[in-house]
């Protein structure tokens, strides 16, 4: 009798994302003096559900307050975006943002796109059921790297780029800028969602929860590192740290080694002290007259924005042309 074999992980089948390309990045990023690892690594299957997970927390109240946000100006929200809309959903994950906007937009295209390809697959076909008259176009997609829609995309009227989840602020403000320029010269109006700035322990108690889900989430990027580069980072030696930076006005989020340790992979290596980091992540926190500028001088105009009755988060609505 033939014995199964147990199923096979290729690199890359779960991100969009070139196999050698990864291993040169991941490399050169832990070479560096201060170690780092980018982001997007956070977003296997395994990451994009502690995501989901960390939506879910008291602590972390951006995707409740986003989500109400929302829905209380959904009407006016609706009103801007005219019909037919393209909805254009930057890092769509699991589709449960965009689920609510398309029961009140008048929305013909629904393009999500995201880096975890095993992740969106599944979402879109719950979807599919959910709205059979939609035309989805999904696109597995790092656009963190470059951004190119598929000309099919690129060519559909009424674009909205939905960027929801104070993304944008996982950028520096240099590559925000930048990117935002990408999106007005892609010709979409823009719908996003940005974090406030607010005293330092309401934001650190966000990204470091009592349960511990976001510092799984955090140690989660050195599992993919293991996979992608070959390393062997022992993950149970690795804590989460995540400061508040006012200088920047950004969270940072470090991993930081419990032990002296030598993590090695093919073709190289690096030892770390006690108490080293990494530093894996920034969330920028915003102020509103500074999300309107950058929008501004992105070229964007006609802005509308909304918040919560705390001003804890904002979310706007800005025209390309
Ligand atoms: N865009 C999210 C944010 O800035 C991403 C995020 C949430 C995150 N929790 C995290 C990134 C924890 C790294 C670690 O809030």
């Amino acid at each position: 009798m033939q014995q199964a074999t147990p199923p096979r992980r290729e690199l890359g089948d779960q991100i969009a994302i070139n196999a050698a390309h990864a291993r040169h990045e991941l490399a050169s990023c832990l070479s560096r003096q201060i170690a780092t690892l980018p982001p997007k690594y956070f977003y296997d299957t395994q990451g994009s559900k502690l995501f989901e997970a960390i939506c879910e927390l008291d602590e972390y109240y951006l995707t409740r307050t986003e989500a109400r946000i929302l829905s209380q100006n959904l009407a006016a929200i609706a009103q801007r975006a005219g019909a037919d809309v393209a909805l254009i959903d930057l890092g769509a994950g699991n589709c449960a943002k965009a689920f609510k906007l398309l029961a009140r937009l008048r929305v013909r295209h629904y393009v999500p796109v995201d880096i975890s390809t095993a992740f969106l697959s599944e979402a879109v076909k719950t979807l599919a059921q959910a709205y059979p008259d939609l035309e989805i176009h999904p696109v597995a997609l790092d656009f963190s790297e470059r951004f190119a829609l598929p000309a099919a995309v690129q060519a559909l009227p009424n674009k909205l780029f939905f960027y929801p989840g104070s993304s944008l602020g996982n950028f520096s403000p240099v590559q925000a800028r930048l990117f935002l320029e990408t999106l007005r010269a892609a010709g979409g109006d823009l719908l996003i969602g940005l974090d406030l700035v607010k005293p330092a322990a309401m934001l650190e108690a966000a990204y470091d929860d009592a349960l511990g889900v976001t510092a799984a989430f955090n140690r989660n990027v050195l599992r993919q590192t293991n996979h992608l580069l070959g390393s062997d980072f022992d993950l149970a030696s690795w804590r989460h740290k995540a400061v508040f930076n006012a200088d920047h006005s950004r969270v940072e989020m470090h991993l930081q080694a419990a032990t002296a340790c030598h993590v090695s992979w093919p073709g190289g290596g690096r030892d770390f002290a006690a108490g080293e980091t990494i530093h894996t992540e920034n969330c920028y926190k915003f102020t509103c007259t500074g999300i309107e500028e950058m929008l501004h001088s992105a070229g964007f105009s006609d802005i509308a924005c909304w918040s919560d009755p705390d001003d804890a988060y904002l979310v706007c609505h800005a025209r390309a042309g």
